[in-house]
């Protein structure tokens, strides 16, 4: 096990701050730099190029502040682009396919899987390429649901309307079929874990930021003479989003300086 004394943790935009939430709530005394690239969110309607340009340039962004590890708590770029910066960068780099994967595979009864992502994701397959490599028994099905990440973005809650109505359009149907487990393929859709749950009653959720933060418990050990967390919150445009959510979804997040950066330039 390595010991970091401070990682790296990013995203698209907000979503990634489930995955730093879970990590928090599992982990104490680690010193984090968030960055949130809310000036180009989303990743998930753009090219593989770009997101792979987009996600080196945080890489270097995060370097720059002193992070050892990275953390990449999107789907979309874990998708995409983690070989890559795994070939590009020297520091340790975690993504979250491999164990939400792994998780849901465990907890199937009908072997049947369903991830939902971004069009890049869901595109990419790397959920179900990893699936059937691994798992080859089990079924996998793919649903991309490209308006669940600008509603969040864009502050609509779950108990709005028009979240429900959108919920409800993708996710319909595979209700009452044989799939009952399914991947929250996105680390954005956490904040509307309570509407999923409710339009597919008895469907197992597997949320990709608490089991990557059981990996990372199990692979970064952090120095044991702090007690708290600390953690930078660096954003490449608004982080009103950030303020605005959300402390049903985000209740172990400390507080922390709040940055805006130009990310632009690394
Ligand atoms: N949180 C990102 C993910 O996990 C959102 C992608 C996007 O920006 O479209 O895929």
């Amino acid at each position: 096990m390595n010991t970091f004394k401070r990682i790296g943790v990013f995203d698209s935009g907000l979503g990634g701050l489930t995955v730093l939430d879970a990590i928090c709530s599992a982990n104490k005394g680690l010193s984090i730099v968030y960055f949130g690239d809310t000036a180009r969110v989303p990743y998930g309607s753009r090219t593989p190029e770009t997101i792979i340009h987009y996600a080196e340039q945080d890489v270097r962004f995060l370097l720059s502040k002193g992070v050892e590890a990275i953390v990449v708590a999107c789907g979309t770029v874990s998708a995409i682009a983690l070989a890559e910066l795994r070939k590009r960068f020297s520091v340790p780099i975690v993504g979250v396919i491999e164990p939400a994967c792994d998780a849901a595979a465990k907890v199937t009864e009908s072997n049947h899987i369903c991830v939902i992502g971004t069009e890049a994701t869901v595109h990419s397959q790397a959920y179900s390429d990893y699936i059937n490599r691994m798992y080859p028994h089990l079924n996998v099905s793919g649903i991309g649901c490209p308006m669940f990440v600008p509603l969040i973005e864009n502050g609509f809650r779950e108990d709005d309307p028009i979240t429900q109505m959108i919920v409800e359009r993708y996710l319909s149907p595979i209700r009452n079929t044989d799939i009952d487990t399914l991947i929250l393929g996105c680390t954005h859709y956490p904040f509307l874990s309570n509407v999923i749950q409710k339009t597919l009653p008895g469907v197992r959720l597997i949320d990709i930021g608490v089991t990557l933060s059981e990996v990372v418990s199990q692979t970064i050990s952090l120095p044991n003479n702090i007690s708290d967390n600390f953690v930078e919150y660096c954003f490449s445009d608004r982080e009103t989003g950030f303020k605005r959510f959300d402390t049903e979804h985000l209740k172990n997040l400390p507080n922390g300086p709040i940055k805006s950066i130009n990310i632009e330039s690394f």
